[in-house]
């Protein structure tokens, strides 16, 4: 029966000892922190609080932590029940079942994929910032921005050749290494707390006296866009496997991680909206541009340099994970299997690497950075919202038992779901007509291809 089989399930062998467990809570919570923090405060924050905002942007921020905090916990349980990688893709193909997981696992695509793109036009704005300063080195204005006729900008060379080397990286294989992501994290925290120490010395307080000009509605539209700052904590389950104690560790991890980069945001937000009046924020590079402003070159420049440096090892982040996703679905029939084919050499799945590499190097040079940002919180929160459903299934189901249990789930399960998508009716109709378009062309590939193909149509699965 139809009914039946699209929502077969997926049994998950926890393959215990396929991988050392060596990741500690320190470990965890670097490399939250890693994929976490990235374009979304550096340059997001600006826009977000010049369009929708204003000063209000911090409370933005507030509400976005507290949708995706409980949506930490949720994934935390999940973790602790399976401990497999995969994280959405896989939590709903054991809970829901298969049409929901590629569903899931094809909004993915969207939010590591174009996520690379968008963080990509962020890195680009800090790029011309840090080169201008240091070497008086400026591209044409043509070159400057995404296809935008009306303010005489064709593309955005940095943000398209940065995906292309980001792609090209991938194809060889190289990762960043762990001591690299350490030294990394260790950067942007440095760079956010320089800009938080000269910051608060040019604390406006004229600036921060109209604090909701544009209403809650226009916190509320911000929240949907800064929720872009926070994607990215479910790095932390994905490694469930390799960590030790992960049913303490992963929890404590996700919520480490969230925690520390909610309390940044705000403050660096509110510092930010401090320094200069909101309205001028609506720049590629928000925390440089506001440190010119009050006087203080070096620093700007000092930021401008830990920006470049630490979002480049977000889109190697967000780009691995795009490969990742493709190599699952394709792994599991989903897609077809020459997308999974691994280079003899570099041992890497290139195929899917370089059709990454070209769809969204050409989105990253010509779409600007606020539509791509749009459509990566779409996708990314409906595939929190199915996760948060997949708890709920696996509660009912009293299958398994998670050692981890989200606190006064009859409270905040709900709400954890209403607040997803109070987040998401937040975002303009145009990301919605998109993120349907999408959706409706997943499932035409669904039932033309992944249907029959699956791996899960040769077994018998209970349904
Ligand atoms: N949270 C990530 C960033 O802000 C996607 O760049």
């Amino acid at each position: 029966m139809l009914w039946k089989e699209i929502f077969r399930k997926k049994c998950y062998a926890v393959d215990e000892g396929r991988f050392p467990r060596k990741l500690g809570l320190l470990d965890l919570t670097f490399l939250g922190v890693g994929a976490i923090i990235g374009a979304g405060i550096f340059v997001i924050t600006g826009q977000a609080s010049a369009l929708y905002a204003g000063p209000g942007i911090v409370l933005s921020f507030l509400l976005g932590a507290v949708a995706i905090g409980i949506s930490a916990l949720v994934y935390a349980e999940l973790s602790s029940a399976y401990p497999i990688s995969g994280s959405a893709y896989s939590y709903t193909y054991a809970t829901i079942g298969e049409i929901v997981a590629w569903l899931v696992g094809w909004n993915l695509l969207v939010e590591y994929g174009v996520a690379t793109a968008a963080v990509a036009t962020g890195w680009s704005g800090y790029l011309r910032t840090f080169l201008e300063q240091n070497f008086g080195f400026t591209l044409p204005h043509i070159l400057t921005g995404a296809y935008d006729p009306s303010k005489g900008t064709l593309m955005d060379l940095f943000a398209f050749l940065g995906v292309v080397a980001v792609f090209f990286l991938l194809t060889l294989g190289i990762k960043e290494s762990a001591t690299v992501n350490t030294l990394i994290v260790v950067l942007k925290l440095l760079t956010l707390i320089t800009f938080l120490l000269f910051g608060i010395r040019h604390i406006d307080f004229s600036n921060l006296e109209n604090f909701l000009p544009y209403g809650w509605i226009g916190v509320w539209h911000a929240a949907s866009l800064i929720i872009f700052a926070y994607l990215g904590f479910d790095a932390v389950s994905t490694v469930a496997e390799e960590t030790k104690h992960p049913t303490k560790n992963v929890p404590l991890g996700l919520l480490l991680s969230l925690g520390i980069s909610t309390l940044l945001y705000m403050s660096v937000s509110f510092i930010l909206v401090g320094m200069v009046n909101y309205k001028e924020l609506n720049v590629p590079d928000a925390l440089a541009f506001a440190m010119y402003k009050v006087g203080n070159p070096h620093v700007a420049n000092l930021i401008a340099t830990g920006a470049v440096i630490t979002i480049t090892s977000v889109m190697l982040v967000m780009g691995l994970g795009f490969t990742r996703i493709i190599y699952a679905l394709s792994r599991d029939g989903l897609l077809p299997s020459g997308l999974s084919r691994v280079h003899p050499k570099f041992k890497t799945p290139y195929v899917s690497t370089l059709i990454g590499g070209v769809i969204l190097s050409l989105l990253a040079g010509f779409i600007p950075l606020k539509v791509l940002a749009e459509l990566v919180n779409i996708g990314t929160l409906f595939a929190y919202f199915m996760v948060g459903i997949g708890v709920i299934v696996l509660r009912r189901s009293g299958e398994i038992t998670a050692t981890f249990r989200v606190p006064y789930a009859k409270i905040l399960l709900p709400i954890n779901l209403l607040l997803l998508l109070f987040i998401m009716m937040g975002l303009p109709k145009e990301t919605w007509m998109r993120f349907v378009v999408w959706n409706a062309l997943g499932l035409a590939i669904y039932f033309l291809y992944g249907y029959r193909k699956s791996r899960a149509y040769e077994r018998s699965y209970e349904a």
